[in-house]
């Protein structure tokens, strides 16, 4: 069958490299993909925000199943745009827009939370017509505060504040739009304290599975220092999530999500990402996301030992109990390479070497494109370093030391990914 993937990151290079394995894949594409997807399949040069552009390209290339990477074009309704007539019976991995708004509108997703009584942290929704509300909220919390831009923002929507004047300003600042449309709603969150981590189901809306957990490295700077990124390493499985901590994972957050996405009616097929946090010794969600996450796909997809095409099938097809997940035990390892500056300002087009030299790791491209014949970087993360083996240290040791031999003007990475663990 012809499968296209939208994006252009490590995730979808990993997702790539997956799918050009299973024997069902007759050709792969890309859209737009970057110069490692092009390793494994065709890359079409069509924007992910080209939903129209996008359904065109399937039905002319006898596309029966389109994996979605990330969360805009969710949003802006691709999966819905494919259940019009003459794409109707294309297999597409991605919720629809509604159901999307479990990752698109915080205040959304608080409310299903708090309908399913689902652990997380206490809220209150802001808007211009109760900012008096908001600002009595903030003070009965302790601080630090927590201002979330209700909408996408980029990855920056989500401040963390010490002071509760800083705080009542900058909820002033968001209502009136210091992020655009979405933030002027605002919802403000007691602060959780405790060690983050995810995990991640595939579902039709009904049934579904489990994928490996993971754990990812959010912060530029050594020791979790500096300014958020969009993560700078990963690994999986994450040690302290043992059977107990698990078990209360699926009985407190995973049944009574799936359980409220079918009581909803959604149109949920595709990935659900739980954004996680232990708090003495319970889990409470962050945050939902409507598909993967990026770095955590190229740690989790390697460990994923089944035909991922059979799996993806399965959820498309409504079959999702027939499937038995083979999981490899060893512990996946990444470290994102990226462009120096990043997530500020950084430079493009910068020529890399040697990463296609790179023997006992896998090297997932991210911000990379072809330029006159040769690979160069095109984003702030430029490429994921990712290692198996039974210990995640040496894991880790491994990607470092690959992530060496791969040469770049400016590149940089955290020499510490599993720190804390
Ligand atoms: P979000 O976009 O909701 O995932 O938030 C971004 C990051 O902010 C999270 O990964 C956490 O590190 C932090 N964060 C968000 N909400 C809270 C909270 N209620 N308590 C503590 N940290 C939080
Ligand atoms: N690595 C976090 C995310 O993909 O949202």
């Amino acid at each position: 069958m012809n499968i296209l993937i939208i994006g252009n990151g490590g995730r979808e290079h990993t997702l790539a490299w997956k799918i050009s394995q299973s024997p069902k894949c007759t050709q792969l594409f890309i859209a737009p993909g970057n110069a490692g997807t092009a390793l494994c399949g065709k890359n079409v040069p069509i924007e992910v925000t080209d939903i129209s552009g996008i359904r065109q390209f399937c039905v002319d290339n006898k596309v029966e199943l389109v994996v979605v990477g990330p969360e805009g074009p969710l949003v802006d309704g691709v999966t819905d745009a494919f259940r019009n007539e003459d794409t109707r019976h294309i297999g597409i991995i991605g919720p629809s827009a509604y159901a999307a708004n479990l990752e698109g509108s915080k205040a959304f997703a608080k409310k299903f939370m708090q309908k399913y009584k689902i652990p997380t942290a206490a809220y209150l929704e802001v808007t211009r017509d109760n900012l008096q509300e908001g600002i009595s909220f903030l003070k009965s919390l302790s601080p630090p505060y927590v201002l979330k831009a209700d909408g996408l923002a980029a990855g920056k929507g989500v401040l963390i504040l010490d002071d509760l004047g800083d705080a009542c300003r900058q909820l002033l600042e968001m209502v009136d739009g210091k992020f655009g449309q979405a933030s002027y709603k605002v919802v403000i969150e007691e602060f959780l304290d405790g060690i983050e981590f995810s995990v991640f189901a595939l579902t039709d809306g009904v049934q579904y599975i489990m994928l490996p957990e993971a754990k990812d490295y959010k912060r530029a700077g050594v020791g979790d220092t500096g300014l958020n990124t969009g993560g700078m390493g990963a690994i999986s499985p994450v040690p302290f999530v043992d059977k107990a901590l698990w078990q209360k994972v699926m009985q407190r957050i995973v049944e009574p999500t799936i359980n409220g996405i079918r009581n909803e009616g959604m149109d949920y097929v595709g990935f659900v990402f739980f954004g996680l946090i232990r708090v003495g010794d319970n889990p409470y969600v962050i945050e939902y996301n409507c598909r993967l996450g990026d770095p955590e796909t190229e740690v989790i997809i390697p460990r994923i030992n089944n035909d991922i095409v059979d799996v993806l099938m399965a959820a498309v097809s409504g079959q999702l109990s027939s499937i038995q997940m083979d999981i490899n035990e060893d512990a996946a390892a990444t470290v994102m390479i990226v462009s120096g500056g990043y997530p500020e300002e950084y430079s493009k087009h910068k020529v890399i070497l040697h990463s296609d030299e790179i023997k006992t790791s896998l090297v997932f491209h991210a911000g990379t494109t072809e330029l006159g014949g040769k690979i160069v970087t095109n984003g702030g993360r430029v490429i994921a370093v990712t290692t198996l083996d039974p210990d995640f240290r040496k894991a880790v040791k491994v990607s470092l030391s690959n992530a060496q031999v791969i040469e770049f003007d400016g590149k940089y990475y955290r020499s510490d990914i599993g720190f804390d663990l």
